[in-house]
């Protein structure tokens, strides 16, 4: 209940405009966000891989409405990936396709996405595109299975919530695809998606079988002791290499389960957002964790 109104609210507007313009929240959102800018970002990368840690470096912004938001959106993710390359800080880039202007349309957006992987291709930097809701499922990838033809370093990612994900599982790894593997952090309805969270999680155990066994390097993202170790008792049993896939993690979440993998040799990497638009971001992180909730009133108002 609390976290169906949590994702609700997240795509309230008036709400968005008091939190981001509250100077205490937007304190409190430095929890789970590196910064506003891309300098802010580039320290908690520097401090992350100090620790052995890779980074997905997240430029926060979603569902933009003109060309210009695009471009710029596209403009901002190249400097990210000159900053990678200039500083050699271990890092690729994770994006949204409505940052590129999925929601103006899909050409608008596939142009945008072409010239953001142009750039990372020629900085031989890796793009992951985000899952958003489930009306851009499709499309979304639809979208990156063309641009893998052209672009080798692009990836998706998929959410064991949707019914569909095992098909799409499929495909995608037949064609080679690199893909991150998520619980899914919308509301989804029943027709469409699994309600409750042992469905949830038996389908992870499942998709992330698949990708072990044959995937290419695949991301297990999450922050799920129990999914964790599932995959590392696969891994043993299968004789897989531990330096065939990674671990993803959210910034500033589970930070001693991250450095706990990292000692134990497994690849380990945090995906780090950063930006200005980071009201709904912090909103899917409460859904997720109401405890967070907490966190953020209690700090906020102390
Ligand atoms: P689950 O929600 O079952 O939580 C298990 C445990 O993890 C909790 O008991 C708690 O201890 C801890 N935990 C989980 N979330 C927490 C939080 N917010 N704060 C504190 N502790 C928390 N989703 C999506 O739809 N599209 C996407 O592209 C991505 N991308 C993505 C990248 C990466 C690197 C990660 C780790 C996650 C995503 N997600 C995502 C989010 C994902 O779908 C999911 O909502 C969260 O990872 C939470 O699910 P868990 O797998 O952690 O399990």
């Amino acid at each position: 209940m609390l976290k169906d109104t949590l994702l609700y609210l997240a795509q309230n507007p008036r709400l968005r405009d008091f939190v981001v313009q509250n100077k205490l929240t937007r304190n409190v959102s430095r929890r789970f966000v590196a910064g506003e800018i891309l300098d802010d970002a580039a320290y908690a990368t520097r401090l992350l891989n100090d620790r052995g840690i890779q980074v997905a470096l997240d430029l926060l912004g979603e569902n933009v409405s003109t060309q210009e938001e695009a471009k710029a959106a596209v403009r901002a993710y190249c400097s990210a990936i000159e900053l990678i390359t200039k500083t050699s800080i271990a890092a690729n880039i994770s994006v949204k396709l409505t940052a590129l202007g999925l929601d103006i349309g899909r050409a608008v957006c596939e142009e945008n996405l072409a010239l953001l992987l142009s750039v990372g291709q020629q900085h031989n930097v890796f793009v992951c595109v985000d899952m958003e809701a489930s009306t851009y499922t499709e499309q979304t990838c639809a979208i990156v299975r063309e641009a893998q033809k052209q672009y080798p370093q692009v990836g998706t990612v998929i959410q064991s919530y949707l019914y569909r994900s095992r098909q799409d599982i499929e495909q995608l790894v037949g064609q080679g695809m690199r893909i991150r593997l998520v619980k899914g952090a919308y509301k989804e309805e029943p027709d469409i998606a699994y309600q409750e969270k042992a469905d949830v999680d038996q389908n992870y155990v499942q998709l992330m079988k698949i990708l072990l066994a044959r995937g290419n390097f695949p991301a297990i993202a999450t922050h799920d002791e129990a999914m964790i170790d599932a995959a590392c008792a696969f891994v043993r049993e299968h004789g897989i290499s531990k330096k065939s896939f990674e671990f993803q993690m959210l910034y500033g979440i589970r930070r001693d389960l991250q450095g706990k993998l990292v000692k134990e040799g497994y690849n380990m990497r945090v995906y780090v957002p950063y930006g200005s638009h980071w009201y709904p971001y912090l909103m899917r992180r409460m859904a997720e964790r109401p405890a967070n909730l907490m966190f953020v009133v209690t700090n906020a108002w102390h």
